[in-house]
């Protein structure tokens, strides 16, 4: 097995921890990245991945950040071969109340870090022939959801993103793919009301929420060296909520 480096964003949340761990246990080098955190945090991280991931603060929502991100990881560890983008954020409200900061923040962090990051990486990738990319999406991005015309667009964004980019570098050695989870428990379903979570709960045909690691599975699989023949797919990852082609 080649040991590959892999960037993971959002990397110190509830599911980057997690993609974190299945990278390392697969056996990369793994670096995190997210906003900077309290050193608290950053030794919570530390201690669920084995202190065996590198984190490298950085906010991917600014354009500058992002380049500068991909030209410090390459420098320190040379061409990423895995990225994983992972960050994400919810300002829900309905269409009629949202303003304009909420939708663009939202787009921000959710679609246009995955353009900047995969933009400045994949050269490195092109040049070593080979490159495993993944989006983390969310069943809101197949379905749209009440409160999140912003979140849902972004996550549908994510599909034409990795479609794309998919087939322009398909023959290169790099596969573009997206893993659409249904809801999980982290930090940010824990933010939801309780009577919601609850709700959803029930609707989930599995009969429970995700955990991360149901997640980070998927997105380890797609990063494994013998998924080369898999481009350009989603893969939802939801107990059943929604099924479709
Ligand atoms: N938890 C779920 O049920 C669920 C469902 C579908 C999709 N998702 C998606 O999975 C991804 C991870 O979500 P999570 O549940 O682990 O949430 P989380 O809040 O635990 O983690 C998200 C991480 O992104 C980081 N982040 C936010 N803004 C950033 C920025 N500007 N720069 C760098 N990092 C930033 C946060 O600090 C946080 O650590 C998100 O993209 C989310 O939309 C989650």
């Amino acid at each position: 097995m080649t040991q590959r480096i892999a960037l993971v964003t959002g990397g110190i949340g509830g599911l980057g921890t997690a993609i974190c761990r299945a990278l390392t246990d697969a056996g990369h080098r793994v670096i995190a990245t997210d906003l900077p955190a309290a050193p608290e945090r950053v030794a919570a991280f530390s201690d669920a991945t084995g202190g065996a991931v590198r984190f490298e603060p950085a906010d991917v929502s600014d354009q500058a950040q992002c380049a500068d991100l991909i030209a410090r990881v390459q420098a320190a560890e040379g061409a990423i071969d895995i990225l994983v983008n992972n960050a994400g954020i919810t300002r829900d409200a309905t269409l009629r109340k949202m303003d304009l900061a909420q939708w663009n923040a939202v787009l921000q962090v959710n679609l246009t870090s995955a353009f900047q990051l995969c933009h400045h990486a994949i050269d490195g990738m092109i040049q070593r022939g080979h490159g495993r990319i993944v989006n983390i999406s969310s069943v809101s991005g197949q379905t749209g959801n009440f409160g999140q015309a912003n979140y849902a667009a972004a996550k549908a964004g994510l599909h034409g993103l990795t479609m794309s980019l998919a087939r322009e570098v398909a023959a290169k050695g790099i596969t573009v793919n997206s893993v659409s989870p249904g809801y999980v428990r982290t930090p940010m379903t824990a933010a939801m009301p309780a009577h919601v979570l609850e709700k959803t709960q029930a609707a989930v045909p599995v009969g429970r929420l995700g955990e991360p690691s149901d997640i980070a599975r998927a997105v380890a699989f797609f990063c494994e060296d013998a998924a080369g023949y898999i481009t350009g797919a989603n893969l939802p990852v939801n107990g059943g909520l929604f099924m479709g082609f």
